[in-house]
């Protein structure tokens, strides 16, 4: 039976490790204005597998914006713009769950924002409107199902849930932050999946992350001295080449 489903129109916001897509045929940039400003670049337009989608580098193309700096309004409202269907947000963590190490691939299903002071809502500039948008499952069930359906194909291993505690930054936490956090009930810390999803979650727009554990959360682990991020170099490249994999067969092949 013919499907009158329309195709998705994908796009991924790649963060630390993912600047780029080299996998992308015809990119072309598209500098796309909005009323909240300039987003982080412009946006990276190509084709995977004749499937059309969008790469938007979080930090900016030399890396160069911080997460506490990032115009997340800009960027949701910018894919809005150019008619994505979903977005597919990868971002590096720090490990506080005992069973997950750096390299390790997450699909979060919870978070906790202890972020302070990002613009976080598209409503509220105008006075007398106010808007409590349904929040219970922060990331979209499909998309959430669809990467993991991919990693399971490709026979990567995958964690299936998780709460994402996302931190202000830029530096990062001390011990007793992360006790805190774990007490909290988080898995993993990261600094930009807020107000990232929430925004997304405004405009309609489906969003799940896929997350690269970079290091063990401070104070657990190898970190329990400091965390060093040097020696991880060709675990976080294996990573993200499975990254890669993933959104090239969740995208087009
Ligand atoms: N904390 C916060 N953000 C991070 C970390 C961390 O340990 N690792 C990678 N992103």
């Amino acid at each position: 039976m013919a499907t009158t489903e329309k195709p998705q129109f994908l796009a991924i916001i790649g963060g630390s490790g993912l600047n780029h897509l080299t996998i992308l045929e015809g990119a072309h940039r598209r500098f796309v204005r909005t009323p909240y400003g300039e987003p982080s670049c412009p946006m990276t337009l190509g084709c995977i597998c004749d499937q059309p989608m969008v790469f938007l580098a979080r930090h900016g193309h030399g890396h160069t914006i911080q997460p506490d700096h990032i115009n997340y309004r800009a960027n949701i409202y910018a894919l809005r713009e150019l008619g994505v269907t979903g977005i597919v947000a990868v971002g590096s963590v720090g490990s506080i769950h005992p069973m997950l190490s750096p390299g390790d691939l997450v699909v979060p299903d919870q978070l906790i924002d202890y972020t302070w002071g990002r613009a976080s809502t598209f409503y509220g500039s105008e006075p007398g409107v106010s808007m409590h948008i349904d929040f219970t499952n922060p990331f979209s069930s499909a998309l959430r199902s669809q990467l993991l359906g991919v990693a399971d194909l490709l026979g990567f291993n995958v964690r299936d849930g998780g709460v994402y505690a996302c931190t202000q930054g830029p530096r990062l936490e001390t011990a007793a932050e992360i006790r805190r956090l774990a007490g909290d009930g988080a898995d993993v810390v990261g600094m930009t999946g807020m107000p990232e999803a929430v925004l997304a979650r405004e405009l309609g727009i489906p969003y799940a992350q896929l997350n690269v554990v970079a290091n063990y959360a401070a104070g657990i682990g190898e970190s329990a001295n400091g965390i060093e991020f040097s020696a991880l170099g060709p675990v976080l490249e294996e990573a993200m080449c499975k990254v890669r994999r993933i959104i090239e067969t969740l995208v087009g092949c």
